[in-house]
């Protein structure tokens, strides 16, 4: 029997356990780093040198599909130039790009020139170079664009959360860099540095964009806001939220036919991604509910079996820290992703790592239903991945008795991958920090909501055939 599948036939077997099994609480204890921000001198800061050199260069999915990506920097001196070279490694600068520049200000600090270019049109599965900057001071970098979209499209997924900028969040940025992932699926709270004051504030937002290039100049990052990202600060005379955020983090909110860049979709290789905003309204009829009404129409698991939905807090988690704070959203929209039958919710938040079985909690109202989570095949498994290692440290603290709901849960720092196979399978891995070494602590083989283990199920289905459970 080849390796795949006999790793399946014991995954399944394994499977066919996860709702009989009683939960897992990790007593892994580990040795911890300080949760303190790395200074502004040490070299995973380091400004790059030449008259108005690019810094802080990030990528992100620029259309619906995946044939383009929108180019992000900043450069100090001047506005010039927002324009980016690009093309194949046979003639890499053939092509060219023109941008928008940007700006702003924030408590008496006053950003850099913000770059915004957005490269479309480009082939699948193709290796791109890109130049940005200009003379001496121009820089160069490469990123792989996605397979085409298809139901068996093999595609590698990171996912951080709560990042920031300690000596833990390096030790998750190094280690999610040696793992293979091709793109992050990033669930908010990027910087921190709402945590600092006055002209600080921007400071900590560069420096993080120098911290993070390393990954996300070469492959993009998939972004979703936290609380950290609002940044109210009426002490400070700022008060309107989001104001660094979307200054700095466009997304390809268009392509979804939203119109706020906080919550959008797209679709990369067999994946389709929702991303919803938190701290947005979302009770029913709001822009948000409507939107996110309209794109669960639009996904087709025949084209992307794989339905994933970002977003800052985790609707089932069973640590104490933010505890029910994702209850509001919950009620609005679980019983879409029941019936959407979504495979994966992944969310940060709270500092610990989690992960749920298959439950659900859609038949409470206020008169009548269960009033607590029940097994349900249909729903989403819920992850929270807020572990990436920002300065406010670990959430160490769980409810005892474990739910019955929590499969695995632990408080150590890490990264997650999701290895999609094809339209039926997906290898899942959470990989703890383990002071230097990558160890994957909880892994899973997912089958997927919609095809389930069988390749041929749905054409059975519309064959008028029975497909089983
Ligand atoms: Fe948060």
């Amino acid at each position: 029997m080849p390796l795949f599948q006999f790793l399946l036939v014991v995954v399944l077997v394994l499977n066919s356990l996860e709702n009989g099994s009683a939960g897992i609480t990790s007593t892994y204890i580990r040795t911890e780093w300080p949760s303190t921000d790395i200074p502004l001198d040490n070299q995973v800061f380091e400004i790059p040198k030449g008259h108005n050199a690019p810094q802080q260069v990030h990528i992100t999915q620029g259309d619906y599909d995946g044939k383009a990506v929108i180019i992000s920097w900043v450069t100090a001196d001047e506005p010039c130039c927002s324009n980016v070279k690009y093309g194949l490694l046979d003639n890499k600068y053939e092509f060219s790009a023109q941008g928008i520049v940007t700006n702003y200000t924030f408590s008496g600090y006053k950003s850099g020139y913000i770059h915004h270019c957005l490269v479309d049109g480009l082939e699948y599965d193709t290796k791109y170079y890109y130049k940005i900057g200009e003379g001496d001071s121009s820089r160069e970098f490469w990123f792989q664009t996605p397979p085409k979209i298809d139901p068996d499209a093999p595609y590698t997924f990171g996912i951080i959360g709560d990042l920031g900028q300690t000596y833990n969040s390096l030790s998750t940025l190094e280690h999610y860099m040696q793992s293979g992932g091709q793109t992050v699926l990033f669930v908010g709270d990027l910087s921190y540095a709402d945590r600092y004051q006055h002209n600080d504030v921007g400071i900590r937002w560069d420096s993080w964009g120098r911290f993070v290039e390393p990954s996300a100049a070469y492959q993009p990052w998939i972004w979703s806001a936290g609380n950290h990202e609002i940044e109210y600060m009426p002490e400070m005379g700022e008060v309107l939220p989001f104001k660094s955020y979307l200054h700095r983090f466009p997304t390809p909110h268009t392509a979804s036919r939203s119109t706020n860049p906080l919550w959008y979709a797209v679709r990369r290789a067999s994946a389709h991604i929702i991303v919803l905003s938190s701290y947005s309204s979302y009770a029913k009829y709001t822009p948000q509910w409507r939107w996110l009404r309209e794109e669960l129409t639009r996904v087709d698991r025949d084209k992307t079996p794989w339905l994933i939905v970002l977003m800052h807090a985790p609707i089932y988690n069973s640590n104490l820290a933010h505890y029910m704070e994702g209850e509001s959203m919950r009620t609005v929209f679980e019983s879409w992703f029941v019936r959407f039958k979504v495979d994966l919710i992944f969310a940060g938040h709270v500092h610990a790592y989690e992960r749920s079985y298959r439950i659900s909690n859609i038949y409470y109202n206020v008169s009548s239903g269960d009033q607590y989570p029940v097994p349900d095949k249909s729903a989403p498994v819920y992850i929270t991945v807020g572990d990436g290692g920002n300065q406010e440290g670990l959430a160490g603290r769980f409810w005892d008795p474990q739910p019955e709901y929590s499969a695995f849960r632990e408080a150590s720092y890490g990264h997650s991958t999701l290895e999609i196979k094809n339209r039926t399978h997906a290898f899942y891995h959470w990989n703890r920090n383990d002071d230097g070494k990558n160890v994957p602590t909880d892994s899973v083989i997912f089958n997927n909501q919609y095809w389930g283990s069988n390749p041929h199920r749905r054409r059975h289905l519309k064959a008028g055939g029975h497909a089983g459970s």
